[in-house]
């Protein structure tokens, strides 16, 4: 999979997407991201992307022309399966979703900053809204960092157990059991015997009985 993202901060984005998993998905060559500042297609030598909005009213838009500019240069190189605008107006990011992109090869993602993009671009560029949540970022970047996780994860073998994303929270609608690991008696705390018990079967059942319960408790939305 290859993912493109374009942004007024491009720092922002190079933390998140260099360590730990992300990291090994893009050593494994199953993974490449790039991440590309908008103010190469400035419309003058300040590197303005940005304008007040028609009609008036506090916040930044962002303008057509870079955005348009870059896509397109962009769109010369790649064909994208989806051209993605995080912004909090969007489709709810959720596993399903996360599901559905990690099966695409190219996606470009677009980070709004000030108050937003010219909707213009939403209108001819842009074929997916995302929003992480509700609550409000300073920007997409954060968001987009979360989206290329939450997919990049699930491309196969990026993850060392394969099975491993099987097993997470939501994968199956349903929460995650806990776990332990060594000792098993810290302090009086004491580790579910069954866990001890070295009975497959058993210890499949009690994770499945004890994420059920967490899920009735804690999101019982997720059963629905
Ligand atoms: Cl995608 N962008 C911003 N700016 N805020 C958000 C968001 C996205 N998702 C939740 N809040």
């Amino acid at each position: 999979m290859h993912i493109d993202i374009l942004t007024v901060l491009p720092e922002l984005l190079e933390s998140p997407l260099s360590h730990s998993i992300m990291k090994r998905a893009q050593s494994k060559g199953l993974l490449t991201v790039a991440v590309h500042s908008l103010r190469n297609w400035a419309v003058n030598e300040y590197g303005q992307v940005d304008d007040y909005q028609y009609g008036g009213g506090a916040g930044m838009v962002m303008m057509c022309e870079p955005l348009s500019k870059a896509i397109d240069e962009l769109k010369t190189k790649r064909e994208y399966n989806e051209i993605i605008y995080l912004t909090p107006d969007g489709i709810r990011l959720d596993q399903k979703v996360a599901n559905q992109l990690s099966l695409k090869e190219n996606l470009l993602l677009i980070c709004g900053h000030y108050k937003g993009i010219d909707e213009r671009i939403r209108e001819h560029y842009v074929t997916m809204e995302i929003s992480i949540g509700d609550y409000v970022l300073s920007g997409g970047e954060l968001a987009a960092s979360v989206l290329v996780d939450a997919v990049g994860r699930l491309i196969p073998g990026v993850l060392n157990d394969e099975t491993s994303a099987l097993t997470d929270s939501f994968q199956d609608n349903l929460l995650a059991p806990p776990v332990y690991t060594r000792p098993a008696d810290f302090n009086g705390w004491k580790v579910p015997d069954i866990l001890l018990s070295g009975d497959p079967k058993k210890i499949d059942e009690w994770r499945n009985e004890q994420a059920l319960k967490r899920t009735e408790q804690r999101r019982p939305d997720l059963l629905i």
